[in-house]
């Protein structure tokens, strides 16, 4: 039987961050994970360069059913601490654009600097360990509150602390083991479903979008009220791009997007323009839409005539459909290949300034297992250091 003040379940970018706080103000604290190779998300983030945080970090840029829950721990971890944390380790990074920070070198700096801070607050890390059961212990039994069955035997702690992340990319290690956690202490979830995703199509857009695989395009995205103007890219299975990936996160199932293939034009003028109305549709078209894309555009939604032959009506109704571009997806290419789960652990249950079970003092939740998601470009890395350092407070 092995006692500590705090075992950390998860040593990914949130559980290292927590284990590095809670080792800095002398707790004792034991970090496990299944993995035989830690911190593998952080290894694949941003094509291996990690966009840990970005600059323009504010609790808007997060999805939770609480939006207001994101915004003590925001405000306590900024991404200028993790800059400085950076600086200490002499870490190069640049801005790629819209606040987004990636390191210069390799996303492994970032692994190397959060296991030198843990050597550094005396955290011990294993791996891989399995946990096969947690109990909690009766008040009376003494300061240990949970009791862990596990690969390397029977583990008690004052504090524990769930950091399993959420369910993307099964193939580097993700569980549900938060969820169940959560499931057998009675805190409530909020309904998951992969989030930053790739959407997938019915066979007719599909067929279209595979014609343009490999065209990004600048576009605004919308559902409802929200929207995002960044780049969108077809795909040979759907649509992709970050434009697409942000909203997916705000599409439910069985919901319809709006695309503005054009955003910094009035396309109609453009089609009722004199100089143009002898022209080809799709030569009026190809200088703001790459020439490919506008030939299978008026392959599909209009013959190649000159606006003079089309009228007005039909004019307006080509432009309207570049503008106004409507698609219902038929779903999306899941957590195999999502950045992120939407939803989780309900932050009803939970403290906003230390993560804490409300119901179950001591139970700790933090990182993507938690019900806060954030925009694509740096966010989620922010709420895991930020959340981490919350809990690790605390603990
Ligand atoms: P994280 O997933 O990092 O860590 C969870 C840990 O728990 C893992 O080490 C896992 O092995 C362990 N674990 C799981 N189940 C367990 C069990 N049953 N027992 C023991 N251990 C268990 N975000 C961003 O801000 N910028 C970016 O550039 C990217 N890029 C990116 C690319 C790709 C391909 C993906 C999939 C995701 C991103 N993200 C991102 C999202 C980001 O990686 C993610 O939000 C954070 O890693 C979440 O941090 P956590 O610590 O909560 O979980």
């Amino acid at each position: 039987m092995q006692d500590w003040n705090v075992i950390v379940i998860g040593a990914g970018a949130a559980g290292l961050m927590c284990a590095i706080e809670a080792g800095k103000r002398g707790r004792k604290v034991l970090v496990l994970d299944h993995a035989t190779k830690l911190c593998e998300k952080i290894r694949i983030s941003g094509g291996g360069r990690c966009n840990f945080t970005n600059i323009h970090t504010t609790p808007s840029d997060f999805i939770s059913g609480n939006k207001h829950f994101p915004k003590s721990a925001l405000a306590r971890y900024t991404p200028n601490d993790f800059l400085d944390l950076m600086a200490k380790h002499k870490i190069k990074y640049h801005e790629k654009t819209l606040g987004q920070l990636f390191c210069d070198n390799s996303a492994q700096e970032i692994i190397d600097m959060l296991l030198s801070e843990c050597r550094d607050a005396r955290v011990e890390i294993k791996n891989p360990v399995s946990v096969q059961n947690i109990r909690r212990l009766a008040p009376k039994s003494g300061p240990e509150n949970f009791s862990l069955e596990s690969s390397i035997g029977t583990l008690t702690c004052s504090s524990l602390v769930i950091a399993t992340g959420g369910l993307s990319i099964p193939k580097i290690g993700a569980t549900d083991f938060g969820h169940c956690i959560a499931k057998q202490f009675n805190i409530p979830m909020t309904p998951i479903r992969p989030g930053l995703v790739p959407l997938t199509l019915n066979q007719e857009d599909k067929d279209f979008c595979k014609t343009l695989s490999g065209i990004s395009q600048e576009c605004i995205a919308s559902v409802k009220k929200q929207s995002f103007k960044e780049n969108l890219l077809f795909t040979h299975r759907g649509l992709s791009g970050p434009a697409i990936l942000q909203i997916s996160s705000y599409l439910e199932p069985g919901k319809t997007l709006t695309i503005d293939l054009l955003p910094a034009q009035n396309i109609e003028t453009e089609l009722t323009a004199e100089e143009n109305k002898k022209k080809s549709l799709t030569n009026v078209l190809a200088p703001f839409l790459s020439k490919r894309f506008a030939q299978e555009w008026v392959e599909r939604k209009a013959q190649n005539r000159t606006p003079a032959d089309l009228g007005s009506n039909k004019l307006r109704a080509i432009a309207e459909g570049i503008h106004k571009w409507s698609i219902t997806p038929a779903g999306n290419e899941g957590y195999a290949k999502a950045e992120v789960t939407l939803g989780g652990v309900n932050t009803k249950d939970l403290s906003s300034t230390t993560m804490e079970s409300k119901t179950r003092p001591g139970l700790f939740f933090i990182g993507e297992v938690v019900d806060v998601t954030g925009h694509l470009g740096g966010f989620n890395f922010q709420w895991a250091w930020a959340s981490g350092h919350a809990a690790g407070q605390a603990v």
